[in-house]
């Protein structure tokens, strides 16, 4: 038998119970072993829950008993997490994480504490919900130089964006409507403003690239300023706005430069993420000789993200004693500057100064919506950020600004 604690009985906690107890007989055959929650660590108390019995107000009852070896960190937040985790990898237990923020701060440092101790620290929650997309990177594309990692890693913005576009509801109304149905958080700033993005493809590009993406380092944008005439804009050129998350390798002078960014992308009809709407998340991953492909589904919700916790757990009990590779190591991955990524942009200007920004912008198409009065949108020709930024500044009267997902 395999006792594991569950740290946390919120949304993914309750539902790692709720998979253990639905799939019971196929999870205990597929681990080899019956698994068996033996603690539940909580501040608050479930009367009337069948896990009442297990629930456990001091860490340190789970830290110190030896029968416990996989512990399940679905707490979110840095602390206590952080100690918490540190002191089960360091006690020789396994630990199997949702908490993107934990993953994206000191993943590294627990990938090695588990190494030491011959345990496993393992986070496939952690990005993309429910899509197996951690597993995939660390074992089926091993044979892969993956160039590009990037995808639409957060359920509530995709679901506001998709909602604006096909409502015509802008985007307060819409965040209330997330917050309603229990999309997003009371406080959505992690979400809208794109930081819950930023440390998923921290994450996933410190796998693909093989070193550390810190994601302080990333330029993070989010969707708080995309407003309904854009989403017309949008319809017009047979584009979808969407929040990406990129990290991407390009040959550079011989040698080989790194980038990462998290922005609203408007990205064109034929691409794969184009069509991903909703809660849904998608992970696009381009291989050397592999080529494109694609991870889908379910990015957000209790029942996802505790599968691939549960998937994570079942791991840990079949590896027992041997610590599982992640081609993630401490080394520093210094990303170049995005200033010199070169792309498209979409800009609204107003209809008095088009032939202008036609000009300044070396524009390739212009664009207009007849629900859209007094201005005019554009695609510039192809620019560096820089460039961009400095037509931007001197032109003066940029209404608003979108990056093309090349
Ligand atoms: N807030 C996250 C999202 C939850 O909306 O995608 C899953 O990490």
């Amino acid at each position: 038998m395999v006792n594991i604690a569950v740290l946390g009985y919120g949304t993914v906690g309750s539902g790692v119970v709720e998979v253990l107890n639905t799939n019971r007989e196929l999870i205990d055959l597929r681990a080899g072993e019956e698994i068996r929650v033996k603690y539940v660590l909580d501040l608050r108390d479930f009367p009337g829950d069948p896990i009442q019995e297990k629930v456990v107000h001091d860490f340190d009852t789970i830290l110190n008993d030896p029968e416990v070896s996989i512990v399940v960190e679905v707490m979110g937040g840095l602390k206590p997490a952080y100690d918490f985790t540190k002191a089960a990898l360091l006690k020789g237990k396994s630990v199997c994480s949702s908490n993107k923020e934990l993953v994206a701060s000191h993943g590294v440092e627990f990938l090695e504490i588990a190494k030491e101790k011959q345990v496993n620290y393992l986070f496939e929650a952690s990005c993309g919900g429910g899509i197996p997309i951690i597993r995939a990177l660390n074992e089926s594309l091993t044979p892969e130089d993956v160039i590009e990692v990037s995808g639409i890693l957060n359920g509530t913005t995709n679901f506001i964006l998709t909602e604006m576009r096909d409502k015509g509801a802008d985007f307060e109304d819409v965040l209330k409507e997330a917050q309603d149905l229990g999309y997003a958080e009371r406080n959505p700033e992690a979400d809208v403003e794109g930081h819950d993005a930023c440390r998923k493809v921290a994450i996933l590009s410190s796998i693909a690239f093989g070193k550390t993406v810190k994601y302080q380092d990333i330029y993070t944008e989010g969707i708080s300023h995309i407003t309904l005439q854009d989403m017309e804009y949008a319809k017009e050129l047979n584009m979808a706005i969407k929040l990406l998350a990129n990290g991407y390798s390009l040959p550079e002078g011989g040698d080989v430069s790194y980038y990462a960014m998290v922005a609203p992308f408007l990205v064109r009809h034929d691409h794969p993420l184009y069509s991903v709407d909703g809660v849904f998340n998608a992970i696009f991953v381009r291989g050397n000789t592999l080529g494109d492909t694609m991870f889908y589904g379910s990015g957000a919700g209790s029942l996802p993200t505790a599968s691939a916790v549960v998937g994570d757990v079942i791991s840990a009990a079949r590896n027992a004693g041997k610590t599982l590779p992640c081609f993630w190591k401490g080394e520093k991955l210094t990303l170049s500057s995005n200033d010199k990524a070169v792309r498209q942009f979409f800009i609204r200007v107003g209809e008095d100064r088009a032939e202008e920004a036609k000009n300044i912008f070396r524009a390739e198409r212009l664009v207009r919506s007849e629900r859209v009065t007094g201005e005019v949108g554009l695609i510039t020709g192809m620019l560096s950020e820089k460039e961009f930024a400095d037509k931007a500044e001197s032109f003066g009267g940029v209404l608003q600004r979108i990056r093309i997902n090349q």
